[in-house]
């Protein structure tokens, strides 16, 4: 019966919660989710039978209206006007609702009605306190995961012979976030590196090497080709100037397709220049495990889907628009709806982008048992996976309800002239050069202010790097993911605002205070583990709020699949530091006596806000430093 399946529920979510604040939980906990559940149980109690209503909390803008707002009682107002006896407005409803919240919850101070029946949330400072300790004493950790997920993140991409440019410089960075963000979260993540390693354009390639380096299959293993992007230009050009050549580069294209091992070792040479140039930019980069699992590795498996695809009768022969009989029949298949049909085998036989991600689809569901696949590209090929995905599950390949995919699209890279992203003379940007130009660009940046002459060789060199690297991924990352941003190192080396520079700065300012009172980390763990922690100042109310802000930002990034949420936090807690710092003596002298005056509990928020800090880098694959 309803009201004892309600009762039964609410039980089961008290408990949870009691269970919560009792036991010794070292992890940091979700205040937003927290105060929601407990609305939730309230709105359950006063109002049975509703226990779906959606109830929101949020942080407010105006300490006036407490730390967060839940919003629920004028739309449940409206829902029930006329329907419950004694209730005329939404306010009545707030009231009840602040009537049967859990008493005795020590995350908050006290509830206050405002407005239309706003319920205003003020956190109890003893709670702040004590939360703040659990973050010094054991970092930012997340709640345990009892459902842990196997979540693939098909990130990076590159193309072999073709440069590894801008784009997939963010697909490199927001994918690794991402990875970073899941694995936090206690998942199982495996990066697959999709790169574009067959094709048509192998037979060009493999042509032009046959009549270079003639002796390639004897000679020793690596291929004399330094620059892939010179070799491919030319092979493209000889191959557009030249009928002979593009013949025998279209037998060249066969011989690779039958597996012919002469020329698997051709486009091997061809591949293994590629792959170095992609590894030192992702060690540079500090991307690790990312797997190489090309195009290449799913020729075998394309025949098969292709095969499956039409013995479930899924395939239609069509005929390209102005293309005539010469060019052929073509293979495609419609997905349910109106949207673009995919090209599975083209007339000549060979197959396309899209026979690739369909077979790939199939072996990540059922080889790799994937629960989650993300796949971060441009924005551009949304219409593409839409399609593979009406496809995938039209032909029974993939099953949404057991398996989820999200396409994490992202805008394109603009120059500081919002134009396409080039080089002075038109050219695409190599990302080596890219990563260059910003080491010495942070290089000069840090010179301006004289810090190479306060750091040895080594530590300048770590720095210049640090700096440059992290502030090419945080700018990118502090973007909305699906707008395009412009590429600017004047404005993401700048020292004050929303920068890598503003936050690294902070970070090694926090983690020398200690330092300069004298006071080692393990006398200040066991001050924390042992002493009572009075923080009462506004400054350090409002610090302690905003770190404890770290896991609904994260649970928000996981949610939406973004990374701007985080940057913004971590920004927010670096202004809210500096705020505090400046009206907060962590170390006092007393004018009088002379003597020094140093204040534990502020030293340890400094290092619980640290933690918080490493915790957000780490996730953003920013590397902060000792000295900068
Ligand atoms: N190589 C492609 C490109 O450069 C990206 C591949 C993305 N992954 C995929 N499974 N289609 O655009």
């Amino acid at each position: 019966n309803e009201q004892e399946r309600l009762k039964y529920r609410v039980n089961i979510l008290k408990r949870a919660y009691e269970e919560e604040v009792r036991k010794d939980i070292k992890h940091m906990k979700n205040i937003a989710q927290m105060l929601r559940l407990y609305f939730t149980i309230a709105v359950d109690k006063a109002f049975p039978g509703l226990e779906d209503f959606p109830v929101a909390v949020a942080p407010t803008n105006n300490p006036k209206f407490g730390d967060y707002q839940c919003n629920v009682a004028p739309p449940l107002f409206a829902m029930l006007k006329g329907k419950v006896a004694g209730i005329a407005n939404p306010r009545q409803i707030a009231d009840a609702i602040v009537r049967e919240f859990p008493k005795s919850i020590d995350v908050i101070e006290k509830l206050e009605i405002a407005g239309p029946g706003f319920i205003n949330v003020f956190l109890n400072p003893e709670y702040l306190i004590e939360e703040t300790r659990t973050v010094f004493l054991h970092g930012a950790l997340p709640a345990p995961n009892p459902c842990k997920k196997r979540v693939i993140v098909d990130m990076s991409s590159p193309n072999v012979a073709k440069e590894m440019h801008v784009g997939h410089l963010r697909s490199t960075i927001i994918g690794e976030g991402l990875a970073r963000l899941m694995e936090y979260l206690g998942n199982d993540v495996l990066r697959l590196n999709h790169v574009g390693d067959w094709g048509t354009q192998f037979g060009m390639l493999i042509c032009l090497l046959q009549e270079k380096f003639s002796n390639y299959l004897t000679g020793n293993k690596q291929l004399p080709v330094s620059d892939l992007q010179t070799f491919y230009k030319e092979a493209k050009k000889r191959f557009d100037e030249d009928e002979d050549f593009k013949k025998r580069s279209y037998a060249c294209v066969v011989e690779l397709q039958s597996l012919n091992p002469e020329y698997l070792k051709a486009w091997n040479l061809i591949c293994d220049v590629s792959r170095k140039e992609f590894t030192k930019i992702y060690e540079r980069l500090d991307i690790k495990n990312l797997i190489e699992r090309g195009e290449s590795f799913y020729q075998k498996r394309m025949e098969t889907i292709v095969k499956e695809l039409d013995a479930k009768g899924l395939l239609e022969d069509d005929l390209p628009e102005g293309g005539g009989a010469l060019q052929g029949i073509r293979k495609i298949m419609h997905p349910p709806d109106k949207s673009l049909p995919l090209i599975i085998v083209k007339s000549d036989g060979g197959f396309t982008y899209d026979t690739s991600d369909m077979a790939t689809i199939k072996q990540r569901v059922e080889e790799e048992r994937a629960d989650w696949i993300i796949y971060v590209t441009d924005a551009g090929q949304a219409t593409h996976f839409y399609s593979i995905y009406k496809c995938a599950k039209r032909a029974g390949i993939w099953d949404p309800t057991k398996v989820r995919i999200d396409h994490v699209g992202f805008g394109v890279v603009l120059g500081e002239d919002k134009k396409k992203f080039k080089t002075r003379s038109g050219e695409t940007v190599k990302l080596a050069d890219l990563l260059d130009e910003g080491i010495k660009r942070a290089g000069d940046k840090l010179k301006e202010k004289g810090r190479d002459k306060e750091m040895t060789q080594e530590e300048f060199n770590a720095a210049m790097t640090s700096v440059a690297y992290s502030c090419i991924k945080y700018s990118d990352l502090s973007h909305n993911r699906v707008h395009e941003y412009v590429f600017s190192f004047d404005k993401m080396l700048e020292d004050k605002g929303n920068t890598a520079v503003y936050l690294l700065y902070a970070y090694t300012r926090i983690k020398s205070i200690a330092r300069k009172a004298g006071v080692s980390l393990e006398q200040l763990q066991e001050y924390g583990n042992k002493s009572k922690i009075t923080l009462a100042h506004p400054k350090e109310l409002k610090l302690m709020k905003t770190i404890l802000k770290f896991p609904e930002t994260i649970e928000k990034c996981a949610a939406e699949l973004v990374l701007h949420p985080m940057c913004e936090l971590l920004y927010d807690i670096a202004v809210y530091f500096s705020e505090f710092y400046d009206s907060c003596y962590c170390i006092e002298k007393d004018s009088k006596t002379g003597e020094t005056k140093i204040h534990m509990d502020r030293l340890l928020l400094c290092e619980a806000t640290a933690n918080v800090l490493k915790q957000g880098f780490d996730i953003l694959a920013i590397r902060p430093l000792h000295r900068m």
